[in-house]
């Protein structure tokens, strides 16, 4: 069997109501650093290379979440609707139609467990090939099991889970739970979807079943012990929400020190996922960067600096105090050290961004964005406004205190400032 096909399918689970978040808002569209729950699930689905395409189960806010897929994972992403919600494995039945010819591994995962990686899944992908298994089971050795389903074994190997509330004394005191993550050989196993019974303490049905009705089938059912527990973090409350934050910022930041980078103060910096950073480059106290960012070698950055999403900058930048930056790209040995707000800009190398200076972006009443270019060499002076669209031309000076609002020539200043009066002995006067 070919161990490396690409052509799995995924089912994500998120039809459910997640009462516990106390939100108007779906459960799976809350955030983390600016990206919502279910996107880091097909994220994840998508890098592991192993999966070409996801069913996402919706119900509540079904309106909401699949206007998001439509929007951000068009090509890889459907939605189907499940109403109303009668357990796990009924959510899994509403593809069955859609996946009537298919013979491939479906991979089923919740859209609750944002920290699952890429390189886990397609380890589960992978085993299950290996092992010739028609269902694998992710589990996990939890100390405090309590909640979760229980993987239940006997001297054949895995034989049934059993759910916290069907479990018995003796089965509530099993380690193994069930991670909610499975891959299955879709031929050999969708039929139990149409058989799955609601006859269980909650009068759901249970996924869960589908162990038991494989083993009663003589098919090869097998499991995949998670080696980091925090990959299945669930989010059910907004306390979860911070927890699972605070994991992955602990994460990235293990991994940015490790890579050479240099974080003073770990417990105050806050950087997303999927921000690069070279070696050698200084992040300060109280940094927040969150979305999709490169930053180069050799910078500083920080203390107190917010980069939030699409920022690109070059080596031996500094960004310092109070300074903001947004969807732009600042080329090497440029300086923005205080108090600064750069928003949908350029800025080119050995420039001097003065304190105080301002990219005025946007224009609330047409609420277009407009874009600002400073070249090469180019320096504002301190408490200058740049009011976009403008083009700063190659070593031009703006300023202290002016407003530019057209394009400046290259090697030329800008100045709108009014003549200084100076009024002697004034304070005698007085
Ligand atoms: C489930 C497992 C449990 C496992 C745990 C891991 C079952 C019966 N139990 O329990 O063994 O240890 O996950 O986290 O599956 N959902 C739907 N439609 C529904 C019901 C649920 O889409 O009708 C979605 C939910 O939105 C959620 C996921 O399925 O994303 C899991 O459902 P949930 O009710 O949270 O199951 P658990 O009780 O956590
Ligand atoms: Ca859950």
């Amino acid at each position: 069997m070919d161990t490396n096909k690409k052509n799995a399918k995924a089912v994500i689970l998120a039809a459910g109501k997640g009462t516990r978040m106390k939100s108007d808002k779906s459960k799976v569209l809350h955030e983390i650093f600016n990206k919502p729950l279910l996107a880091y699930v097909i994220d994840a689905v998508r890098n592991s290379n192993i999966i070409d395409f996801s069913y996402i189960i919706v119900g509540h806010q079904a309106e909401a979440v699949s206007e998001f897929c439509q929007k951000f994972y068009p090509q890889i992403t459907q939605t189907r609707l499940q109403t109303p919600q009668l357990g796990t494995g009924h959510a899994v039945s509403f593809v069955v139609d859609d996946l009537k010819e298919f013979d491939g591994e479906v991979v089923i995962l919740c859209g609750d467990t944002p920290l699952i990686k890429a390189q886990t899944i397609e380890n589960l992908v992978k085993t299950h090939r290996e092992k010739n298994s028609a269902l694998t089971v992710m589990s996990a050795i939890f100390d405090n099991p309590t909640n979760y389903g229980r993987i239940i074994r006997d001297e054949n190997g895995l034989k049934a889970i059993v759910e916290e509330k069907d479990a018995t004394e003796e089965e509530k005191k099993v380690k193994e739970i069930n991670a909610g993550i499975y891959c299955v050989n879709w031929k050999e196993i969708s039929p139990a979807f149409s058989e799955l019974t609601n006859n269980n303490a909650q009068g759901e049905y249970y996924i869960t079943d589908m162990v038991k009705w494989a083993v009663n089938k003589g098919l090869k059912v097998d499991s995949y012990v998670l080696e980091n527990n925090n990959e299945i973090f669930g989010i059910n409350s907004k306390l979860h929400l911070a927890e699972a934050t605070q994991i992955l910022n602990e994460e990235t930041i293990k991994k940015h020190l490790e890579n050479g980078i240099q974080i003073v103060d770990p417990k105050s910096t806050w950087i997303s996922p999927e921000t690069e950073i070279g070696a050698d480059t200084i992040i300060l106290p109280n940094v927040y960067i969150t979305g999709k960012n490169k930053i180069g070698k050799n910078c500083k950055i920080g203390p107190f600096s917010h980069l939030r999403g699409d920022v690109e900058v070059e080596d031996f930048v500094k960004i310092g105090n109070f300074v903001e930056l947004k969807k732009s790209k600042i080329k090497s040995h440029t300086n923005v050290c205080h108090l600064s707000y750069v928003g949908d800009s350029e800025i080119g190398s050995g420039c001097n961004i003065g304190a105080g200076t301002i990219t005025a972006n946007y224009n609330p009443i047409t609420k277009v964005k407009s874009k600002t270019v400073i070249k090469d060499g180019a320096n504002t002076g301190s408490n200058s406004v740049i009011v976009a669209p403008v083009i700063m031309g190659e070593n031009a000076n703006l300023a202290a205190g002016s407003i530019l609002t057209k394009d400046l020539e290259a090697n030329s200043l800008g100045i709108t400032r009014t003549a200084l009066r100076v009024i002697k002995n004034w304070v005698k006067s007085k």
